[in-house]
Protein backbone atom coordinates (compact mmCIF):
# COMPACT_ATOMS: atom_id res chain seq x y z
CA UNK A 1 0.00 0.00 0.00
CA UNK A 2 1.34 3.33 -1.07
CA UNK A 3 1.26 6.24 1.40
CA UNK A 4 -0.46 9.35 0.64
CA UNK A 5 2.52 10.91 1.38
CA UNK A 6 4.64 8.74 -1.13
CA UNK A 7 2.03 9.82 -4.14
CA UNK A 8 1.00 13.29 -5.06
CA UNK A 9 -2.07 12.18 -6.09
CA UNK A 10 -4.42 9.83 -3.80
CA UNK A 11 -8.30 9.51 -4.20
CA UNK A 12 -10.21 7.60 -1.86
CA UNK A 13 -13.22 5.98 -1.86
CA UNK A 14 -14.46 9.60 -3.99
CA UNK A 15 -18.56 10.22 -4.02
CA UNK A 16 -20.34 13.09 -5.81
CA UNK A 17 -23.75 13.71 -6.27
CA UNK A 18 -24.71 17.31 -8.62
CA UNK A 19 -27.30 18.89 -6.24
CA UNK A 20 -28.00 16.44 -4.23
CA UNK A 21 -29.46 14.45 -7.33
CA UNK A 22 -28.75 10.74 -8.39
CA UNK A 23 -24.64 9.82 -7.59
CA UNK A 24 -22.38 10.18 -10.58
CA UNK A 25 -19.25 9.08 -8.73
CA UNK A 26 -19.45 5.83 -6.03
CA UNK A 27 -16.44 4.88 -4.13
CA UNK A 28 -13.87 5.89 -6.78
CA UNK A 29 -10.45 5.27 -5.63
CA UNK A 30 -6.81 5.82 -7.17
CA UNK A 31 -3.50 6.35 -6.55
CA UNK A 32 -1.15 8.38 -8.72
CA UNK A 33 2.66 7.60 -8.69
CA UNK A 34 5.30 10.16 -8.75
CA UNK A 35 5.35 10.32 -13.07
CA UNK A 36 2.76 8.09 -13.65
CA UNK A 37 0.28 8.15 -16.11
CA UNK A 38 -3.18 7.40 -16.31
CA UNK A 39 -6.08 7.59 -18.32
CA UNK A 40 -10.02 7.39 -17.50
CA UNK A 41 -12.20 5.96 -19.95
CA UNK A 42 -15.67 5.20 -19.99
CA UNK A 43 -19.02 6.09 -21.64
CA UNK A 44 -20.42 9.51 -22.29
CA UNK A 45 -22.21 10.62 -18.60
CA UNK A 46 -20.15 7.77 -16.81
CA UNK A 47 -18.57 10.56 -14.21
CA UNK A 48 -15.15 11.01 -15.84
CA UNK A 49 -15.03 15.05 -15.65
CA UNK A 50 -16.60 14.80 -12.96
CA UNK A 51 -13.69 12.52 -11.08
CA UNK A 52 -11.04 14.67 -12.71
CA UNK A 53 -13.04 18.12 -10.78
CA UNK A 54 -12.98 15.66 -7.68
CA UNK A 55 -9.37 15.14 -7.64
CA UNK A 56 -8.07 18.45 -8.71
CA UNK A 57 -10.31 20.34 -6.19
CA UNK A 58 -12.56 22.12 -8.36
CA UNK A 59 -15.67 20.04 -6.83
CA UNK A 60 -15.76 18.98 -3.72
CA UNK A 61 -16.87 14.96 -2.98
CA UNK A 62 -19.80 14.34 -1.18
CA UNK A 63 -17.54 11.21 0.41
CA UNK A 64 -14.16 10.19 0.21
CA UNK A 65 -10.61 12.23 0.64
CA UNK A 66 -8.64 13.50 -2.19
CA UNK A 67 -4.51 14.33 -1.35
CA UNK A 68 -2.83 16.10 -3.66
CA UNK A 69 1.08 16.92 -3.43
CA UNK A 70 0.35 15.91 0.34
CA UNK A 71 -2.50 18.42 1.07
CA UNK A 72 -5.79 16.78 2.29
CA UNK A 73 -8.05 19.04 -0.25
CA UNK A 74 -11.22 18.12 2.25
CA UNK A 75 -9.66 20.36 5.16
CA UNK A 76 -8.06 23.26 2.97
CA UNK A 77 -9.71 26.80 3.34
CA UNK A 78 -10.36 27.82 -0.26
CA UNK A 79 -7.62 30.59 -0.62
CA UNK A 80 -5.30 27.27 0.34
CA UNK A 81 -6.78 25.15 -2.10
CA UNK A 82 -6.75 28.10 -4.78
CA UNK A 83 -3.09 28.53 -3.98
CA UNK A 84 -2.17 24.86 -4.14
CA UNK A 85 -4.22 25.05 -7.75
CA UNK A 86 -2.15 27.64 -8.87
CA UNK A 87 1.40 25.82 -7.53
CA UNK A 88 0.97 22.68 -8.21
CA UNK A 89 -1.79 21.63 -10.67
CA UNK A 90 -1.84 22.06 -14.18
CA UNK A 91 -5.52 21.23 -15.45
CA UNK A 92 -6.17 20.70 -19.51
CA UNK A 93 -9.94 21.71 -19.51
CA UNK A 94 -12.65 20.22 -22.15
CA UNK A 95 -13.34 23.92 -23.36
CA UNK A 96 -9.66 25.47 -23.09
CA UNK A 97 -10.92 27.92 -20.63
CA UNK A 98 -8.80 30.52 -22.49
CA UNK A 99 -8.92 34.49 -21.74
CA UNK A 100 -10.44 35.98 -25.03
CA UNK A 101 -8.89 39.30 -23.99
CA UNK A 102 -5.52 38.26 -23.30
CA UNK A 103 -2.65 36.80 -26.67
CA UNK A 104 -1.67 33.16 -26.08
CA UNK A 105 1.90 33.95 -24.43
CA UNK A 106 -0.30 35.70 -21.80
CA UNK A 107 -3.02 32.95 -21.15
CA UNK A 108 0.29 30.76 -20.99
CA UNK A 109 2.00 32.94 -18.36
CA UNK A 110 -1.23 33.62 -16.75
CA UNK A 111 -0.57 32.00 -13.37
CA UNK A 112 2.73 34.33 -13.52
CA UNK A 113 0.58 37.46 -14.07
CA UNK A 114 -1.65 36.22 -10.96
CA UNK A 115 1.24 35.73 -8.61
CA UNK A 116 1.61 32.24 -9.25
CA UNK A 117 4.73 30.48 -10.24
CA UNK A 118 7.61 32.54 -12.24
CA UNK A 119 7.00 31.55 -15.82
CA UNK A 120 9.88 33.56 -17.69
CA UNK A 121 9.10 34.75 -21.36
CA UNK A 122 11.16 32.54 -22.84
CA UNK A 123 9.62 29.01 -21.30
CA UNK A 124 6.42 30.38 -22.29
CA UNK A 125 7.22 30.59 -25.90
CA UNK A 126 9.20 27.39 -25.60
CA UNK A 127 5.79 25.91 -24.58
CA UNK A 128 3.89 27.28 -27.40
CA UNK A 129 7.06 25.74 -29.18
CA UNK A 130 6.67 22.86 -28.20
CA UNK A 131 3.25 22.20 -29.23
CA UNK A 132 3.62 22.95 -32.56
CA UNK A 133 2.60 27.03 -32.06
CA UNK A 134 5.78 28.89 -32.44
CA UNK A 135 4.99 32.07 -33.99
CA UNK A 136 1.80 32.32 -32.14
CA UNK A 137 2.72 34.36 -29.08
CA UNK A 138 0.64 37.21 -29.79
CA UNK A 139 -2.57 36.06 -31.47
CA UNK A 140 -5.91 36.12 -29.84
CA UNK A 141 -8.31 32.86 -29.04
CA UNK A 142 -10.80 34.13 -31.56
CA UNK A 143 -8.07 34.19 -33.86
CA UNK A 144 -7.00 30.56 -33.60
CA UNK A 145 -8.87 26.87 -34.73
CA UNK A 146 -10.19 24.97 -32.35
CA UNK A 147 -7.27 22.24 -32.10
CA UNK A 148 -4.47 25.24 -31.90
CA UNK A 149 -6.54 27.27 -28.85
CA UNK A 150 -6.35 23.21 -27.57
CA UNK A 151 -2.95 23.19 -27.83
CA UNK A 152 -2.68 27.17 -26.56
CA UNK A 153 -4.24 25.47 -23.13
CA UNK A 154 -1.66 22.33 -23.10
CA UNK A 155 1.19 24.96 -23.22
CA UNK A 156 -0.10 26.53 -20.24
CA UNK A 157 -0.84 23.78 -18.42
CA UNK A 158 2.78 22.41 -18.58
CA UNK A 159 4.50 25.71 -18.36
CA UNK A 160 4.42 25.79 -15.05
CA UNK A 161 6.22 22.60 -14.69
CA UNK A 162 3.14 21.06 -12.37
CA UNK A 163 3.20 18.50 -9.86
CA UNK A 164 -0.29 17.01 -11.00
CA UNK A 165 -1.35 17.19 -14.54
CA UNK A 166 -5.12 16.95 -14.81
CA UNK A 167 -6.29 16.77 -19.05
CA UNK A 168 -9.90 16.34 -20.01
CA UNK A 169 -10.09 15.38 -23.27
CA UNK A 170 -6.76 16.56 -24.34
CA UNK A 171 -6.57 15.64 -27.96
CA UNK A 172 -10.30 16.22 -28.54
CA UNK A 173 -9.79 18.79 -31.29
CA UNK A 174 -6.27 17.59 -32.71
CA UNK A 175 -5.73 15.89 -35.32
CA UNK A 176 -3.41 12.53 -35.33
CA UNK A 177 -0.09 14.34 -35.90
CA UNK A 178 -0.72 17.05 -33.11
CA UNK A 179 -2.26 14.43 -30.54
CA UNK A 180 0.95 12.08 -31.27
CA UNK A 181 3.29 15.09 -30.19
CA UNK A 182 0.99 16.44 -27.24
CA UNK A 183 1.36 12.19 -26.13
CA UNK A 184 5.29 12.35 -26.60
CA UNK A 185 4.94 15.94 -24.71
CA UNK A 186 2.96 13.86 -21.42
CA UNK A 187 5.59 11.00 -21.94
CA UNK A 188 8.09 13.72 -21.22
CA UNK A 189 7.07 15.62 -18.27
CA UNK A 190 6.13 12.03 -16.49
CA UNK A 191 9.40 11.14 -17.10
CA UNK A 192 10.23 14.00 -15.13
CA UNK A 193 8.08 13.08 -12.27
CA UNK A 194 4.99 14.80 -13.32
CA UNK A 195 1.67 12.61 -11.93
CA UNK A 196 -0.81 12.68 -14.99
CA UNK A 197 -4.43 11.95 -14.91
CA UNK A 198 -6.09 12.56 -18.39
CA UNK A 199 -9.99 11.70 -19.84
CA UNK A 200 -9.59 10.49 -23.09
CA UNK A 201 -12.35 8.27 -25.71
CA UNK A 202 -9.59 7.98 -27.98
CA UNK A 203 -7.57 4.71 -27.57
CA UNK A 204 -4.78 5.17 -29.61
CA UNK A 205 -4.11 8.13 -27.06
CA UNK A 206 -4.88 6.09 -24.01
CA UNK A 207 -2.48 3.58 -25.22
CA UNK A 208 0.13 6.01 -24.54
CA UNK A 209 -0.46 6.23 -20.75
CA UNK A 210 0.79 3.56 -18.24
CA UNK A 211 -2.56 2.53 -17.36
CA UNK A 212 -6.29 2.92 -18.09
CA UNK A 213 -9.07 3.11 -15.33
CA UNK A 214 -12.43 2.17 -16.61
CA UNK A 215 -15.10 3.67 -14.99
CA UNK A 216 -19.16 2.94 -16.36
CA UNK A 217 -21.86 4.62 -13.87
CA UNK A 218 -20.15 6.30 -12.30
CA UNK A 219 -18.08 3.31 -10.69
CA UNK A 220 -14.56 2.16 -11.60
CA UNK A 221 -15.49 -0.95 -13.94
CA UNK A 222 -11.65 -2.05 -14.32
CA UNK A 223 -8.35 -1.08 -14.32
CA UNK A 224 -5.57 -2.54 -17.22
CA UNK A 225 -1.79 -1.70 -18.33
CA UNK A 226 0.33 -2.36 -21.00
CA UNK A 227 -2.45 -2.78 -23.22
CA UNK A 228 -2.45 -1.99 -27.27
CA UNK A 229 -5.36 1.02 -28.70
CA UNK A 230 -6.96 -2.17 -30.64
CA UNK A 231 -7.46 -4.06 -27.26
CA UNK A 232 -8.32 -0.77 -25.70
CA UNK A 233 -11.39 -0.33 -28.17
CA UNK A 234 -12.17 -3.74 -27.99
CA UNK A 235 -12.54 -3.80 -24.02
CA UNK A 236 -14.32 -0.31 -24.42
CA UNK A 237 -17.03 -1.64 -27.05
CA UNK A 238 -17.69 -4.81 -24.94
CA UNK A 239 -17.62 -2.29 -21.49
CA UNK A 240 -20.36 -0.42 -23.74
CA UNK A 241 -22.20 -3.54 -24.57
CA UNK A 242 -22.45 -4.44 -20.65
CA UNK A 243 -20.40 -7.97 -21.59
CA UNK A 244 -17.35 -7.43 -19.73
CA UNK A 245 -17.05 -8.77 -15.91
CA UNK A 246 -16.06 -5.79 -13.21
CA UNK A 247 -13.25 -6.37 -11.59
N1 LIG B 1 -23.01 20.72 -13.56
C1 LIG B 1 -23.77 19.63 -13.57
N2 LIG B 1 -25.00 19.60 -12.99
C2 LIG B 1 -25.74 18.49 -12.96
N3 LIG B 1 -25.38 17.33 -13.53
C3 LIG B 1 -24.17 17.27 -14.13
C4 LIG B 1 -23.30 18.42 -14.18
N4 LIG B 1 -22.17 18.06 -14.84
C5 LIG B 1 -22.33 16.78 -15.18
N5 LIG B 1 -23.52 16.31 -14.76
C6 LIG B 1 -24.02 14.94 -14.94
O1 LIG B 1 -23.15 14.06 -14.25
C7 LIG B 1 -22.94 12.87 -15.01
C8 LIG B 1 -21.45 12.68 -15.24
O2 LIG B 1 -20.99 13.77 -16.02
P1 LIG B 1 -19.48 13.88 -16.49
O3 LIG B 1 -18.60 13.76 -15.31
O4 LIG B 1 -19.38 15.14 -17.28
O5 LIG B 1 -19.34 12.58 -17.40
P2 LIG B 1 -18.24 12.23 -18.52
O6 LIG B 1 -17.12 13.20 -18.41
O7 LIG B 1 -17.87 10.82 -18.23
O8 LIG B 1 -18.96 12.32 -19.84
C9 LIG B 1 -23.78 13.00 -16.27
O9 LIG B 1 -24.98 12.35 -16.08
C10 LIG B 1 -23.98 14.50 -16.39
O10 LIG B 1 -25.18 14.78 -17.05
MG1 LIG C 1 -16.39 14.63 -19.73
Amino acid sequence: MISTLEAPLVAQHVSYRYGGGTPVLEDVSLVGEAGSWTAVMGPSGAGKSTFLYCCAGLLKPELGEVTVAGCALERMKERDLTRLRRDHIGFVFQDYNLVPAFTCLQNVMLSDLFGGPKIDTQAAVGALADVGLSGYANKYPADMSGGQRQRVSIARALASCPQVLFADEPTGALDTRSSRTVMNLFRTVATRGTTILMVTHDPNVAACADRVMFLVDGCVHSTCSGESAANIAGRLALMSEGRVDRQ
